[in-house]
């Protein structure tokens, strides 16, 4: 009877990787140095061994003071016995479950209790029935003179906690201290899990009462659920109905979202190029979140002064900004003359008859005159109190008192009959009191508005610009599909 190397393959319950081991025997026990190391106070340091002999797998109980038990039977210390599948090896807590393929011996450690074990119905043979009882001893010396010098060796090799001496009974639970090994660590996912549930709910709310999260209610005409429209048309593709996620969204900026539902039949919105380059963007003149009652348009009006004043340090962009004007809120004469660049080229495109003058080969000065009189005659409706021609419309004399010579003060003072104050045409609600100009009649936000301005035009001006700014709309891309 030789000793053969065994192979052993030792998998855990706790999900490690198995272990494969090449080797004369596989020691068992609480020392980390074991092959497998199972840390309990009932565990010997060296508490069993297995060794391959003529084919046969064989355990070996090295312990004294603590059990082992093979199939639910106690094993006698420095006893021997054979392994075949399915045997269950006892260790205080542990069960290793062993398996056999061809000559490899597979251990499946896992921490339990010995109730669940000692049910196992293998019934022990006796070692005779496997191999003659000649053999049965000479196996059980091979094995004893395997582990007597390699438990002692051990053994003989102390530590500071632990002194060489043969360990007494008792002193092995002094010195054990507990280990995560095979330990369930649910603590850890009742961590993950609640963590999980929080997550969950809030992102549940989120989803169901959205509104919650809003700084505000949104005003009406983004709450509501159908078009109540304009004069002129609707000025959006599709209602908002409430919605947050048609502004917010994880890959685009709130504008962005504006600017695709308001193109529309009567509406496309655009930012003027300088407002564009200094980040001035829909959010910062219209805004949102301020309750229902706000007025997102009519805010709109109020926000040119606040920004653009004196007192506003901020910078935009790197642009400054500054009461406009020459320090007044007035119009723009420099050095006794009218400065004016003119329609933006966007106006202009829209007033065929305007767009004429800025083909002509006059200089600037001359042209910006015959602009001027182009977009204020013939097309402009007179404001109450205004001299008119028989017909009621726009003369000459509506602004100039004589020709010869040239009245060109009263013209200056004309302005204001049109250019200052604003009430708002659906709730007549006054916006811009009469003594303080509305800078957006003369500064254009929205080329492609048909809404805008519309008091001070004539029929026949209003239906021409519509029909003109018609064709532009549907160059730019056109109202997207509605849901109308
Ligand atoms: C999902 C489509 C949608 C989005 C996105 C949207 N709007 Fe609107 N908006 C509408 C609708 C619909 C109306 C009301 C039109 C009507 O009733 O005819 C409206 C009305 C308006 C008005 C006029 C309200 C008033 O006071 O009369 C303004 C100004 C406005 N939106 C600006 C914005 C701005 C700025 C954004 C981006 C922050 C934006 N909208 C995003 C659909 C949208
Ligand atoms: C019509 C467009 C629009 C809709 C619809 C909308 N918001 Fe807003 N929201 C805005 C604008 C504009 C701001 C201000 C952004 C800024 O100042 O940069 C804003 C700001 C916010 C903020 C504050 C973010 C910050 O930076 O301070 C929260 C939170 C918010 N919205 C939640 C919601 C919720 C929840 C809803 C759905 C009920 C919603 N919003 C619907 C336009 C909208
Ligand atoms: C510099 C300020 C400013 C910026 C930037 C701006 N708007 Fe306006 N917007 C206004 C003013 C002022 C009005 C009112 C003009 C009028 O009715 O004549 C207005 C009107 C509107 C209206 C209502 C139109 C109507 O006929 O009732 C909508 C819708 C609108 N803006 C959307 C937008 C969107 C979308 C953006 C972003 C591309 C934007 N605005 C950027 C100032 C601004
Ligand atoms: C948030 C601040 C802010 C608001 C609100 C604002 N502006 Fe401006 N505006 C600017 C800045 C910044 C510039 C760029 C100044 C520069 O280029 O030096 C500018 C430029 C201008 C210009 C020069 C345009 C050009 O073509 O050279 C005009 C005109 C103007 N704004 C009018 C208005 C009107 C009208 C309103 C209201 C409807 C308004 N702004 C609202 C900040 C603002
Ligand atoms: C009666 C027409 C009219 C009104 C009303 C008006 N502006 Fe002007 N504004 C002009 C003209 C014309 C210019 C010269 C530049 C140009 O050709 O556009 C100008 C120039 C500007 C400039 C650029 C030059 C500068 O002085 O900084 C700003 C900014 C400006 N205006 C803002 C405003 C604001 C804000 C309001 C409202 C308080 C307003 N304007 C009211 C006609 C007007
Ligand atoms: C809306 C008011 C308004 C109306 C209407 C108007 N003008 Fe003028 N006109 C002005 C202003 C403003 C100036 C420039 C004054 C200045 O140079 O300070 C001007 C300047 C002129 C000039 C001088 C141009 C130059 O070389 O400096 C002539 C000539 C003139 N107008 C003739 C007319 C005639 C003819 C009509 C009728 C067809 C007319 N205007 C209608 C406001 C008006
Ligand atoms: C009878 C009313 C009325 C009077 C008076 C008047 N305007 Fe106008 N103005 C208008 C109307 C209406 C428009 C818009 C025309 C359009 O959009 O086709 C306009 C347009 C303008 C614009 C160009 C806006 C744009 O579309 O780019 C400027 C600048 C302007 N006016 C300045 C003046 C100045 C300066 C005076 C005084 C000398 C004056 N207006 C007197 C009614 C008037």
């Amino acid at each position: 009877m030789k000793l053969q190397s065994g192979k052993f393959v030792v998998t855990r319950a706790n999900g490690a990787d198995p272990m494969t081991l090449n080797q004369d025997g596989l020691v068992i026990g609480r020392m980390p140095s074991c092959d497998v190391y199972l840390n309990h106070p009932t565990v010997s340091r060296i508490h069993a061994g297995i060794n391959c002999i003529g084919g046969q797998y064989f355990l070996i109980n090295l312990s004294v003071s603590n059990s082992l038990t093979l199939n639910g039977r106690s094993l006698q210390a420095e006893h021997v016995d054979f392994l075949a599948d399915g045997d269950v090896i006892q260790l205080g807590p542990y069960a290793l479950v062993v398996s056999r393929q061809k000559d490899v011996l597979s251990l499946l450690v896992s921490h339990q209790f010995t109730s669940d074990v000692t049910n196992s119905t293998r019934r022990l043979p006796a070692l005779t029935a496997i191999i003659p009882q000649s053999a049965t001893a000479e196996v059980s010396d091979v094995l004893k003179v395997f582990w007597e010098k390699r438990s002692r060796e051990k053994e003989e090799s102390g530590t500071p906690l632990r002194p060489v001496s043969k360990p007494l009974p008792g002193k092995a639970q002094i010195n054990w201290r507990p280990t995560r090994d095979l330990t369930p660590s649910w603590r850890g996912g009742l961590f993950t899990w609640t963590l999980l549930t929080i997550a969950l709910a809030s992102i549940g709310a989120i989803y169901f009462y959205p509104q919650i999260f809003a700084p505000a209610d949104l005003s009406n005409p983004h709450i509501r659920s159908s078009f109540v429209g304009t004069e002129a048309g609707f000025i959006a593709n599709r209602p908002n109905a409430n919605a947050c996620s048609t502004c917010h969204s994880w890959n685009e900026s709130v504008d962005n979202a504006c600017v695709k539902c308001h193109k529309a039949d009567a509406f496309h919105a655009t930012n003027t190029a300088a407002h564009q380059a200094a980040g001035v963007n829909c959010s910062s003149c219209h805004t949102e979140h301020k309750g229902e009652n706000f007025a997102p348009r009519l805010a709109a009006f109020d926000s040119c002064m606040t920004c653009h004043n004196d007192g506003n340090k901020t910078l935009y962009n790197g642009k400054g900004v500054s009461t406009p004007h020459g320090k007044a809120h007035g119009y723009p004469v420099e050095d006794n003359q009218w400065k004016w660049g003119g329609l933006k080229p966007e106006t202009a495109a829209m007033s065929p008859e305007v767009i004429k003058y800025q083909e002509t080969g006059d200089s600037e000065q001359i042209r910006r005159n015959k602009e001027f009189h182009a977009v204020h005659m013939y097309r402009v409706a007179p404001a109450p109190g205004m001299k008119t021609d028989a017909g009621g419309a726009m003369s000459c004399s509506s602004c100039h008192q004589s020709f010869d010579p040239l009245d060109r003060e009263t013209p200056r003072q004309t302005c204001a009959a049109c250019h200052n104050g604003y009430v708002d045409r659906q709730t007549k609600q006054t916006v811009i009191s009469a003594d303080r100009p509305n800078c957006v009649s003369c500064h254009v936000q929205h080329y492609y508005d048909k809404n805008r301005w519309r008091e001070f035009l004539t029929d026949s001006t209003k239906n021409r610009r519509a029909a003109e700014m018609d064709v532009q709309i549907k160059n730019l891309g056109g109202a997207e599909a509605s849901e109308r």
